[in-house]
């Protein structure tokens, strides 16, 4: 397949879109219509992720009551204050429902013999760590034998890799979310700041799922943000080879 023709004189746009995302710390009460929601978690999906295993998911908090708990979840801190907060979860677990997906939601009429080998073997194998490790634990150690000639794929052969491995496209996806709110007028602020075991007992959070990030969202209100923007000089963290 052909990539799809490259877009251009968009650059302006983006680069306005991205410089006028803020983390906004004040929002009114103004409700965030559900289409919005839906259309944005459309554009979040369409991040890039490790195989194409999408290990996100996404809880869409609107009812108010539930909206009060995970304020002091949030610490009490005033960006919880949100119209909605959509909790975003890194999955460890939903791989080998992803590799069965990818066949059933193929996007033709037949799935291409190699990509059905590579969901039914190699990524099973890649991913499958076996019970409390096991697995990963052996190849760990065939990775380090393997790697001795030649480049091997390292990781991920833990729980603890997994965790990571899940966490990079689904950070990717959180990024896609807020920038699709702020096209919309909507805007944003990922938070860490919250109590996971208290954020379990308010959401139905599964047990292999890593909340990365709640993020509200709604329209700013009065003094909205807190500070001027701050970044580092691109000098400090960027390299040329
Ligand atoms: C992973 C992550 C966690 C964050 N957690 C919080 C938080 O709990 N509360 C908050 O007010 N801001 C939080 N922020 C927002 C940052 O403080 C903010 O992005 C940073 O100060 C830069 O400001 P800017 O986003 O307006 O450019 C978080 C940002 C990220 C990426």
């Amino acid at each position: 397949m052909n990539a799809p023709a490259p877009r251009t004189g968009h650059a302006e746009g983006f680069r306005e879109l991205v410089n006028s995302r803020r983390a906004v710390r004040r929002f009114t009460a103004e409700v965030v219509p559900d289409d919005v929601i839906r259309q944005c978690l459309e554009l979040a999906m369409l991040a890039p992720s490790s195989c194409n295993l999408q290990p996100w998911s996404f809880q869409v908090v609107r009812d108010p009551a539930v909206l009060q708990r995970l304020h002091r979840v949030c610490l009490g801190q005033s960006a919880a204050k949100a119209p909605l907060i959509i909790t975003v979860l890194a999955r460890t677990g939903t791989w080998d429902q992803a590799c069965r997906d990818v066949l059933r939601f193929w996007p033709a009429p037949s799935v291409p013999e190699a990509i059905e080998r590579f969901y039914t073997n190699t990524a099973p194998f890649q991913y499958n760590q076996g019970w409390m490790g096991w697995r990963g634990f052996f190849k760990r150690q065939w990775v380090r034998l393997a790697g001795l000639g030649r480049a091997v794929m390292r990781t991920p052969n833990s729980q603890e890799q997994m965790r990571l491995w899940a966490v990079k496209s689904t950070a990717l996806a959180a990024q896609n979310l807020m920038l699709a709110f702020q096209s919309h007028g909507y805007s944003t602020c990922p938070m860490e700041g919250f109590d996971e075991k208290r954020l379990k007992r308010v959401l139905p959070i599964p047990r292999d799922a890593n909340a990365i990030m709640l993020l509200a969202v709604g329209m700013p209100g009065e003094r909205a943000v807190y500070n001027p923007r701050l970044r580092f000089p691109l000098e400090q963290s960027v390299s040329w080879h």
